[in-house]
């Protein structure tokens, strides 16, 4: 149906109103988030009365330390609700760059380094919006992040989903193959991996060094996870590997994981001023300042990062040791490594069906909410994620309900 929606000098501007959406073609080009999406399928099965174990949610279980909360509420009772500057508080940017001093003995300048984002979440966007030009390439291994390829679309980055080797390290030959010196490239690493749990070698390391020596490739690394380490790891962040690349690297990372502080909504980018300036200009566009009480509160968590530390290496390696023999002990699932994050991805042989019937089967029938591996790409089909991140009671009973649920379909 077409309809004249105004006339001007006689010119009748014919508009097909049938075609016109309330969206934006660029919205409707996003996927959402499948995270999400299980998570309100498990809220709509408890509202109707099923007791759900939560395995679904990428959150710690433990409250955040007292002295970060005792902080919130001070720094709210004392005003501090206004905006701040945008790039973040110089006293937060200060105790970033000194607990990369303490911790790692690198030397970080707050003022044009650091910027502090409305989580790591808008620090990983506002990177790929600042050093990525529109359609060049964002490669990103599978299993990956379920938020990655939405915003490359936002950025207008083409993102280049690279299949998932067994062992969940970098497929080296087919990030080469797509790597040339007149193409500017950017590789995103998310270290340790959340779902697979995979943190980089050295030989991994030392190939993104070649690939930075020979291509200029830019490196974007999302350590969100870089607390959460199993094995005697030989860094905690590339900032200490890629020293003499720091041109080519942005550092991504935040409170959400180490301090339990999701709901803060606060990270942090470490690069090149140059990107550093981008970043601000993103800031400003977008949300102006982190919000202030979450970012003293921020500075509080890092005077007490050794006692966050501790709280998850009380917690958390056991969690893993539980989760390894839970997996040991069904038949029809199966688990590689879990290095690092909070997470088993977990390869299941019991059944032909793909990944997202099987999470919602398991749903339904198990009432244990899980996430299907096709969310973290093509090649993940065939697996499913469950976080360790919920207690050792509701770690076990997922698992005896889960063993249920197999055995009937078998
Ligand atoms: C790999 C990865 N990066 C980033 C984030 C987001 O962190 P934030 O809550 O600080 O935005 C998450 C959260 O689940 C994540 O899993």
């Amino acid at each position: 149906m077409y309809k004249n929606t105004f006339i001007q000098n006689k010119i009748v501007i014919l508009v097909n109103i049938e075609e016109r959406t309330l969206t934006s073609s660029q919205i409707n080009k996003l996927a959402g988030s499948p995270t999400a999406e299980f998570f309100s399928l498990a809220k709509k099965r408890e509202a109707e009365g099923y007791d759900i174990i939560h395995l679904e949610i990428g959150q710690p279980d433990f409250q955040p330390m007292k002295p970060v909360l005792e902080e919130t509420i001070k720094a709210i009772q004392e005003g501090k609700t206004t905006y701040t500057v945008s790039p973040g508080l110089m006293e937060l940017r200060e105790s970033i760059s000194r607990a990369y001093e303490e911790d790692y003995g690198l030397k970080i300048d707050p003022q044009n380094e650091i910027r502090i984002t409305s989580g790591a979440k808008l620090g990983i966007l506002a990177s790929f919006y600042t050093t990525i030009d529109r359609n060049e390439q964002l490669m990103v291994c599978e299993p990956a992040w379920v938020s990655y390829p939405d915003m490359a679309r936002i950025a207008g980055a083409k993102y280049i989903s690279i299949p998932m080797k067994e062992d969940f390290s970098l497929d080296q030959d087919f990030i080469q193959s797509n790597l040339s010196a007149d193409k500017a490239s950017t590789l995103l690493v998310n270290n340790p991996n959340n779902p697979s749990g995979h943190v980089l070698t050295s030989k991994e390391v030392q190939f993104i060094k070649e690939m930075i020596e020979d291509y200029n490739l830019t490196i974007i690394s999302d350590e969100i996870y870089n607390d959460y380490i199993y094995i005697e790891s030989p860094f905690n962040t590339l900032l200490t590997e890629l020293d003499n690349w720091r041109e080519n690297l942005i550092v991504v990372n935040g409170f959400a994981k180490t301090y339990s502080m999701t709901g803060y909504r606060l990270g942090w980018t470490i690069s090149s001023s140059d990107v550093g300036r981008g970043i601000l200009k993103f800031i400003q566009a977008s949300t102006s300042c982190p919000t202030n009480f979450c970012q003293w509160a921020g500075i509080n968590a890092l005077q007490n990062r050794l006692q966050a530390r501790k709280i998850i290496n009380d917690i958390f390696p056991e969690r893993r040791q539980i989760i390894f023999d839970e997996i040991a002990n069904t038949s029809g699932l199966s688990v590689g490594s879990i290095d690092g994050a909070f997470y088993a991805f977990i390869k299941y042989s019991f059944t032909d069906k793909p990944s997202e019937e099987v999470a919602k089967d398991i749903l339904i029938n198990a009432n244990v909410c899980v996430i299907p591996g096709k969310a973290f790409g093509k090649s993940a089909e065939g697996f499913l994620r469950i976080t360790f991140s919920r207690s050792i009671e509701e770690i076990k009973e997922a698992f005896n309900r889960i063993r249920t649920y197999i055995e009937k379909c078998t």
